[in-house]
């Protein structure tokens, strides 16, 4: 069984949304999903998983949230390379351009980045949530 970490920041609830959609679909596939708020994931046990998928919304201007969320994938990232990486998260008024680099970074890691990153304008809604289930779910059956 694919051992999957969901790690995740979110102000508002929407990006968490995203997230226990992801985990649902995630499980649903046969994963052994653990969901994590990010001030409660250690960047050294990203070797421990088989992929990752980390979720934060478009914060600043275009940049992942400065607090805690940057820092740890900072950290994470020295362990990326070769790994299974999956990017999702909210956003407001930009169209996902703080996506667009993250996603960038990550393939510059040499994660082995799953499609685009998964990206919602503000709450998710009934369709956007089952898409977030479809990406848990085709990532797990990736691994
Ligand atoms: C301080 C702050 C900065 C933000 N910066 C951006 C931004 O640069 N681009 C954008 O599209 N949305 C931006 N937003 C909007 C959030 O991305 C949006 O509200 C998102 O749904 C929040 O997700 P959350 O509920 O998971 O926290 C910002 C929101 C806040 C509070």
């Amino acid at each position: 069984m694919s051992k999957v970490a969901i790690v995740y920041w979110s102000g508002t609830g929407n990006t968490e949304a995203m997230a226990k959609a992801i985990e649902e679909g995630a499980k649903g596939a046969g994963g052994d999903v653990s969901l994590f708020e990010v001030e409660s994931f250690k960047a050294s046990s990203v070797p421990d998983y088989d992929g990752l998928i980390f979720g934060c919304p478009a914060m600043g201007d275009e940049v992942l949230e400065e607090g805690s969320f940057e820092p740890l994938f900072t950290d994470a990232e020295k362990s990326l390379s070769g790994k299974p990486v999956a990017l999702f998260g909210s956003y407001g008024w930009g169209g996902g351009a703080w996506m667009e680099s993250w996603a960038e970074r990550t393939r510059g890691d040499g994660a082995k980045l799953f499609s685009d990153g998964l990206i919602v304008e503000n709450a998710p809604g009934d369709a956007e949530l089952a898409d977030c289930r479809q990406l848990g779910e085709n990532f797990v059956k990736s691994l």
